[in-house]
């Protein structure tokens, strides 16, 4: 037998979704399992884009689509990036493809080359670097910044980290997994460093609905200079409540942008029909469409934080968007007597087999030694799964 890809046995499979399916699979036994390890809002999408797609299907919107996204589509999302961000593009500057997921994979692809480094700041959703090594690229994680609160990202590491050899940045803001949005200081400081240079910048703003404490801002909105190599991620998945519909676009310049268009063309092509006019639907109505929705999570997030506040010996990365809380659990388990070695890994599987509630370890973004639990459910199982856990504390 021939070997296999060299590059594709580098990649893992993501450990989210493995531990979701053990979550499932034990609450199947029948045992009251509390999941805080999902990604998604619990919110439905909304009913008015559900109909729009009920009536698409009826009217006969069951062909193939346009590669890379409907001119309709492509307009809207260009509409948005005005009104939104301040970012002005047209509608050749973007490629709709299955989810932010696909469309960032498209986009390495088109970015790297065997050997490159791009630049990974950590905490780091879990599928950069898996989809960086996927080509043949080297995904060059950051420490993680001793102040995640108030710095999460600092220019002095992404200074280091940097070689010839690196081709790119990817950022990340509001971040998954901690919760963390870049300031606007934070934003203007990166960007002056960034101009210095000559990196591809993929910027994937998929959560910029649930920001709470602090106005959203894209980098590109400071920099207007920095375009030709601004990657501007962002799909339906998050601000909607779209998970499931899997839809994902990017915006940008130059050829990069034909070739993540030409990729779509050879992989998943269009999405399907009438999926993509109740997008289109919903993106025109913009954030307003799920205010009422993100205002509770807004509620959630205030109820965790305080109750994470009555734990001792964790502390939490201050949670100013997405709708996760990243613990830090070092300090606990240090102070136990089964946890020295600080192994969060070990303790999630506890948390989950004893105490029934399922939250994923750090180690999954870059970061051993903390947790990330998801507070997009309802405030009873977010009050129980924190009772729970400070029970779990105490027993170790
Ligand atoms: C930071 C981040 N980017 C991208 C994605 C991918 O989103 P989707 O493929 O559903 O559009 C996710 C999903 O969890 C995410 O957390």
């Amino acid at each position: 037998m021939f070997e296999l890809s060299k590059r594709i046995q580098n990649v893992k499979s993501s450990p989210t979704v493995a531990l979701n399916a053990k979550a499932k699979a034990l609450a199947k036994t029948g045992v009251n399992v509390l999941s805080f390890a999902v990604g998604e809002p619990d919110f439905p999408t909304p009913p008015a884009v559900v109909d729009v797609a009920i009536k698409a299907l009826q009217a006969g919107k069951t062909k193939y689509g346009p590669a890379g996204g409907s001119q309709e589509f492509r307009e809207a999302i260009c509409e948005k990036l005005k009104s939104e961000n301040d970012l002005s593009y047209t509608p050749e500057q973007v490629v709709v493809g299955m989810g932010a997921k696909e469309i960032l994979f498209h986009l390495f692809m088109a970015l790297c080359n065997d050997g490159d480094d791009v630049i990974v700041p950590s905490p780091y959703w879990v599928s950069y670097p898996d989809q960086i090594l996927a080509q043949g690229a080297r995904p060059i994680c950051l420490p993680l910044s001793p102040d995640m609160s108030t710095a999460p990202l600092r220019v002095e590491d992404i200074k280091k980290a940097g070689t010839s050899r690196t081709v790119g940045i990817v950022l990340n803001s509001p971040n998954n997994p901690a919760g963390f949005m870049y300031s606007k200081e934070m934003l203007l400081e990166l960007g002056a460093f960034l101009k210095t240079n000559n990196w591809w910048i993929i910027s994937d703003e998929i959560y910029e609905y649930m920001a709470f404490d602090q106005k959203h801002h894209s980098l590109l909105s400071f920099f207007p200079e920095l375009k030709d190599r601004y990657f501007y991620v962002n799909g339906m998945s998050k601000g909607f409540a779209m998970t499931g519909w899997r839809v994902g676009y990017v915006a940008g310049t130059g050829p990069a942008i034909k070739m993540v268009r030409d990729l779509q063309s050879h992989t998943s092509t269009c999405l399907p029909p009438f999926i993509e006019e109740a997008a289109t639907f919903a993106i025109k109505q913009g954030k307003n469409l799920l205010a009422k929705e993100i205002d509770i999570l807004n509620g959630r997030r205030r109820l965790a934080m305080r109750l994470l506040d009555g734990i001792d010996h964790v502390s939490y990365v201050q949670p100013h968007g997405a709708f996760y809380l990243f613990i830090d659990v070092r300090k606990a388990l240090a102070a136990s007597t089964r946890y020295k070695d600080q192994n969060s890994m070990r303790f999630c599987e506890e948390l989950l087999s004893e105490h029934h509630i399922a939250v994923v370890p750090g180690d999954a973004f870059g970061a051993p030694g903390f947790l990330r639990f998801s507070y997009a459910t309802d405030d009873k199982s977010i009050t129980e799964g924190l009772a729970r856990f400070k029970k779990a504390l105490q027993q170790i």
